[in-house]
């Protein structure tokens, strides 16, 4: 009798695939945050302004702390207030940015889980808000009481700084797509919903990687998209005496037929520029 060999099928179990396993908070910060270009526009514009170097920063909607981590790594004199509502996001931050930074740089970092519209912190040199999270406050009386209390929180000499995205294709309904430095998934950046009436935005940021899968909805914003002048009369009404703006300088592409301009990655103060499809300004707004 022939005896059948039995065949054992081994079942192995699929490889996960890319977007379960990616940790959002890693793929933000590579993508959206860049604290060497950002602290350095503080520092100059804080030493143009005002003749003397910042050492105590307060970063408002801080989420990992990045921001306020390198800030101390920069400079042993130098102390970051983060304040953010999610507990969450700080812990994760607090693992990933402040412990491995080392005690000596993370004990200049307190981090505060509370509301802006309301924190009470001493008196920082500046206050930023990076990444439009203001965008987050949709009336005119709530986005003056935040610049209120931020102003409460300044010294006499102290400054605001906040970026702006805008542009025509802001109003748009628009996905797409950019590729980040030595890495091999996609930021991808949905604008799902514009509110012409309203100025309400809802926007969305999803990862794609090279196995096909996507991270959707790693993050969502439910924003009002706010105009720079806006911005400046609240600003002035909410007390801070002058507000100015920073722009990217352009040059011509040399080895580009068409007059596309290349963005230098320096920005200067401007009053008037031509619009663009999309652009982000830094914004300068002083006690
Ligand atoms: C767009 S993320 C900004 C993260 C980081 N600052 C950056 O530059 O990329 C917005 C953060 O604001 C926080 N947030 C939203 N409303 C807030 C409020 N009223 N007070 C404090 N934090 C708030 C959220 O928890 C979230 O971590």
């Amino acid at each position: 009798m022939t005896s059948k060999r039995m065949t054992k099928k081994t079942k192995r179990s699929p490889k996960p695939k890319m977007a379960t396993t990616a940790d959002r908070h890693v793929l933000y910060q590579k993508s959206v945050q860049s604290p060497e270009f950002e602290l350095e526009f503080f520092i100059d514009r804080f030493e143009e302004h005002r003749q003397r170097k910042p050492h105590l920063m307060r970063e408002d909607f801080c989420g990992t702390a990045f921001l306020s981590t390198e800030w101390c790594k920069l400079d042993p004199e130098n102390k970051a207030i983060g304040v953010d509502l999610c507990q969450d996001t700080m812990d994760w931050g607090v693992q990933h940015n402040l412990i491995p930074a080392g005690e000596e740089v993370s004990s200049r970092v307190r981090l505060l889980n509370h509301d802006v519209l309301t924190v009470e912190t001493d008196k920082v040199d500046f206050t930023c808000a990076m990444n439009f999270s203001f965008c987050t406050f949709k009336t005119r009386g709530v986005l003056r009481s935040y610049f209120e209390n931020v102003r409460k929180g300044l010294k006499s000499d102290g400054i605001l700084y906040l970026d702006l995205m805008g542009g025509t294709q802001t109003i748009d309904v628009i996905e797409e797509d950019r590729e980040i430095d030595d890495e091999d998934f996609l930021y991808v950046w949905e604008q799902e919903k514009f509110n012409p009436i309203t100025n309400e935005i809802l926007c969305h940021i999803h990862f794609d990687f090279p196995d096909g899968s996507r991270l959707e909805n790693a993050f969502s914003y439910d924003w009002r998209l706010w105009s720079i002048p806006e911005l400046k009369e609240i600003a002035l009404e909410a007390g801070f005496k002058s507000f100015h703006v920073y722009w990217e300088e352009f040059e011509e592409d040399e080895d580009s037929d068409d007059e596309y301009l290349d963005g230098t990655g320096e920005y200067s103060e401007v009053f008037e520029v031509d619009q663009q499809e999309s652009w982000l300004a830094y914004i300068v707004i002083k006690v």
